[in-house]
């Protein structure tokens, strides 16, 4: 808390300096994408590779610590690369008179991606939502293709199902948190985008067997008479992303926002969560106890979502089917863009591990249609 106020103090509107702004290159996404209303995630995927492959050709060199002071007004100490993946670097940078700032770096990405995540953090945290944060913005580095942001001490959610109890109000505050962002930004509520999803979901990677296609048209059509809340889609609101700290949650990757379907998001943040439960029983197998916790932890997420809701969009018996569908877009999602890191050799992660997914990705698909199968009224 101390921190966050001296930051404050120290780097007052870092990111309204017309400076740093105006160096941004032309982007290569037109900046009304975001604001479309959007339900074709898996055309997304395809766009969000080709932006990764044009990325390709402008790499980014770590920043100096000469250039972190410049752009922080403040002397470093240090600055320790914290986490890697072939999306980000994160780095960890200490301040010459204590605290720390996080610097996150698109490896691949565009400046319109880094922009993206500036304005969406911003927006974010004027919404004012009860114990749902964002991290302090405090500089962007166009140069680097790099945010500077408050550093947030405490466990991801992912990390807290592994290891701790907290792991289920953590999960029921995730769930309060999502319902409260999605009445403060629900724009319409209507019927269920089916055509849109069905061209979409036809894009995907993948063979269906007769039976699947089936289940998938049947889906659709039970769905096409539910309504939805639609509007602004956070697009990665998940266990990895939400850091739970005294009692409050603060969201940190607000990467790719659109509008859509709210219901993607409690989608996201559900599958997300079953994956761990999935890994937590391949990886340790007579660890009951974390498996009961982490299953709890999956209904309150549940039960804290609902709580804040008066009427659910849409009602019970279409509810699950239509989380499952779009666990199933969801799942598309990763096989696209699985593929193409297969495709990509080593450039894009582990190419041992991208191989590795993609049987585990046909496996999951296999138990989502099944899930919609037991769904669908017989
Ligand atoms: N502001 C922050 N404070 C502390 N840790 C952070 C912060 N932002 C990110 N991290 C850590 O770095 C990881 C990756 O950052 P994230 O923004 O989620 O990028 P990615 O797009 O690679 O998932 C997070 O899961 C979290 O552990
Ligand atoms: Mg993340």
């Amino acid at each position: 808390m101390l921190l966050r106020a001296i930051n404050r103090e120290k780097f007052p509107r870092g990111l309204d300096k017309p400076r740093t702004i105006n160096s941004m290159k032309d982007s290569i996404l037109p900046a009304t994408a975001a604001h479309a209303i959007d339900f074709g995630y898996i055309q997304g995927a395809f766009r969000r590779i080709e932006a990764m492959r044009s990325s390709e050709v402008d790499p980014v060199e770590p920043p100096t610590v000469g250039e972190l002071e410049e752009a922080l007004g403040e002397a470093v100490e240090k600055c320790d690369l914290f986490a890697k993946n072939w999306r980000n670097r994160v780095y960890r940078i200490e301040l010459a008179h204590g605290g720390f700032v996080l610097g996150k770096q698109l490896v691949m990405g565009t400046d319109a991606m880094l922009r993206h995540q500036y304005e969406e953090l911003r927006a974010l945290a004027a919404l004012q939502i009860p114990k749902l944060c964002v991290p302090n913005t405090f500089a962007l580095l166009p140069a680097r293709r790099m945010l500077l942001i408050e550093f947030v001490p405490g466990k991801t959610i992912e990390s807290l199902a592994w290891t701790s109890e907290d792991v289920v109000p953590a999960c029921e505050l995730a769930g309060k948190s999502l319902a409260r962002l999605q009445l403060a930004r629900t724009e319409s509520i209507g019927p269920m985008p089916v055509e849109v999803i069905d061209r979409d979901l036809a894009m995907a990677p993948w063979r269906l067997s007769l039976r699947q296609k089936k289940i998938l048209k049947s889906t659709l059509e039970k769905l096409a008479a539910a309504e939805v809340r639609m509007g602004h889609v956070h697009y990665d609101y998940k266990p990895a992303n939400l850091i739970y700290q005294n009692n409050e949650l603060f969201f940190l990757d607000i990467g790719r926002i659109g509008r859509g379907v709210h219901l993607w998001d409690y989608a996201c943040f559900r599958s997300s969560m079953r994956r761990h439960l999935w890994r937590i029983s391949l990886r340790r197998p007579h660890d009951r106890h974390r498996r009961t916790i982490v299953r709890q932890s999956l209904v309150a997420f549940e039960q804290g979502y609902f709580t804040s809701f008066t009427k659910r969009h849409p009602e019970p018996p279409l509810f699950a089917l239509a989380v499952k569908l779009f666990e199933l877009q969801r799942t598309a999602v990763f096989m696209t863009m699985q593929k193409a890191k297969v495709a990509s050799g080593e450039r894009l992660g582990n190419p041992l591990v991208n191989r590795l997914t993609l049987p585990l990705l046909e496996i999951e698909k296999r138990w989502l249609f099944r899930q919609l199968a037991r769904e669908l009224p017989r």
